[in-house]
């Protein structure tokens, strides 16, 4: 029997970070690196000879012009976007597999999907089944880039969540850089190598984040979701290397149990299809109301993608072209690549220090500045002029700088901690299909902006980014609360309570499990495991 411990001080809910806290969070980030590499090795292989080859029937070596020796628009568009189809609906499935086989097993089972679209598309030589084994996989990264953050938000602890969900979107940029380098070391094969290659190098994602996730601990909050109260004890022991009669055990899970049980009170869980119904509840003018939830974390990811940030990562070489005085488009490309990468780990300590809500503001405002002078430079002066493009090239790699110390890691790491446990999962599900809804949108739209016979904007493409931009850092401003330095039910609390624009100088003053009775302060009160089967039980009646 473990005897119960106060655990009304608000301050001792979560036992001190240790080394193996961060080793297990930023193990889990390894998932975005699944995410990273499937966005980015997909455009450099439509330029490769070999590959053109074998799926237009062209010969090679390419006996026509290089203008015609080319996949049709209409194939590229397919290639490109089936994969957000695939991770659109694999995110919101992910969501509902999370709560009724854990997180953990839920990111394996999205390695073996994954697995399964890779042999396809390393096996195709046609369109057909390369793009059947790119909605596959597709699914496979959806279960990924949901559940990662999840499962992450849920283990971390409360002081370093932030920065090591921000290791995910560090990995997610990595993911792009390695996919540049992949491709080109393959990209001047004479075989099928030249593609299969790239395509074939992520099984090793998969092998390492499967085999490694399956070895960590699950999340102590599905175990209470599932009315598994000792696993979860057995759980936040092992991750916050505490002994499980500790204070900050017995203490965290009362809080996690209450808070469940809160929530439940508030909206009752019902049939499978009601819970998902419970998603929507509730009023828009309460942030603390679900449905007000799954605005703030579904229209999070759509700004995130209204950045533009992609228009510069799919369509840069492109738009780098056509400013007449660029040498060479494709250095240009790695650069913003580079600085992708090296700008994201700035976040890992601004996140905690200056919390998120002023990283989406001030990170918004900076973009919006460098694009619109993007825009006005070269509608201005004309992109002839070398000084000119150089100033243009230097204010998008800042604005590409200030995503991704900003809104890149920020929008994943809100995700994560806005939604309650009854909800959570497909929160985080609906909100990441969100981002690749928009991912594809964008993508499928950019062209038209930019292309000679559409819109032909050029330069002035970025006036929309900015104005983009513009309504990002307005509706930060309005709608995102501060959610630094809480514990998952101490921002539920504070949604409670507060709006977006007071959140910030909210401070817990009591919680959860001392409000629902769970425990008792100053004095021992019969067991916590035994109380908390008791309320578990309770839990899976519900
Ligand atoms: C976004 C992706 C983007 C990537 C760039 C992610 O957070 O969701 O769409 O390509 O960052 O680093």
């Amino acid at each position: 029997m473990v005897a119960l411990a106060a655990t009304a001080d608000v301050n001792r809910i979560e036992a001190p970070v240790t080394f193996k806290a961060y080793l297990m969070c930023a193990f889990a980030s390894f998932g975005g690196i699944f995410f990273g590499y499937d966005i980015g090795y997909i455009g450099s292989v439509f330029s490769m000879p070999y590959f053109i080859h074998q799926f237009t029937g062209l010969p090679y070596p390419p006996a026509t012009a290089a203008k015609d020796f080319v996949l049709s628009p209409r194939d590229i568009s397919l290639i490109t976007s089936i994969l957000s189809a695939g991770t659109f609906f694999g995110a919101i499935i992910a969501g509902d597999v999370a709560d009724f086989i854990g997180r953990k097993f839920t990111i394996v089972a999205g390695c073996t999907i994954f697995c399964v679209g890779i042999a396809i598309q390393t096996a195709s030589s046609s369109v057909g089944v390369l793009v059947a084994g790119r909605f596959i996989a597709g699914l496979g990264v959806g279960f990924e880039s949901a559940i990662v953050i999840l499962y992450m938000s849920e283990i971390a602890p409360k002081k370093v969540r932030g920065a090591l969900v921000a290791g995910y979107q560090f990995c997610i940029t990595l993911g792009i850089l390695l996919s540049s380098c992949v491709d080109y070391s393959t990209k001047d094969r004479n075989d099928s190598g030249s593609y299969r290659i790239p395509i074939a190098v992520q099984f090793l994602w998969a092998l390492i984040l499967g085999v490694g996730i399956a070895s960590l601990p699950e999340s102590p909050r599905y175990y209470v979701k599932r009315g598994k109260v000792d696993r979860a004890i057995k759980s936040i022991s092992s991750l916050r290397g505490q002994p499980q009669d500790s204070e900050f055990v017995q203490a965290e899970i009362a809080e996690i149990i209450a808070n469940y049980e809160y929530e439940l009170m508030v909206v009752p869980q019902g049939s499978y299809f009601s819970s998902w119904a419970n998603c929507f509840k509730g009023s828009l003018w309460h942030q603390g109301s679900n449905l007000r939830r799954t605005i703030l974390g579904t229209s999070l990811q759509m700004m995130q993608q209204w950045t533009g940030v992609n228009f510069i990562f799919y369509f840069g070489t492109v738009f780098f072209t056509q400013l007449g005085s660029i040498k060479n488009p494709f250095l240009i490309s790695l650069v913003t690549t580079l600085v992708n990468v090296l700008s994201t780990p700035i976040s890992f300590w601004t996140i905690e220090r200056f919390g998120r809500r002023p990283l989406l503001i001030y990170g918004a405002l900076g973009m919006l500045i460098c694009q619109f002078l993007v825009a006005i430079i070269g509608t201005a002066v004309g992109v002839d002029n070398h000084a000119a493009t150089s100033a243009m090239i230097a204010f998008i790699c800042i604005s590409v700088a200030f995503f991704a110390s900003t809104w890149g890691p920020t929008a994943w790491v809100v995700i994560g901690e806005t939604f309650p446990l009854p909800i959570r999962s497909r929160g985080v599900g609906l909100s990441t299909a969100s981002n690749w809804l928009w991912n594809c949108i964008l993508a499928v739209i950019s062209p038209y902006f930019v292309g000679e016979k559409y819109g032909n904007l050029g330069p002035k493409v970025f006036f929309i980014w900015g104005g983009l931009c513009t309504c990002a850092c307005v509706y930060a401003y309005f709608l995102v609360p501060e959610t630094k330095g809480l514990t998952l039910e101490q921002v539920d609390k504070m949604l409670e309570e507060t709006t977006p624009r007071t959140s910030a100088a909210w401070r817990p003053s009591t919680t959860f499990a001392s409000e629902m009775g769970i425990t008792a302060t100053g004095e021992l009160k019969g067991s916590i495991i035994e109380e908390a089967e008791r309320r578990g039980s309770a839990i899976e009646k519900v």
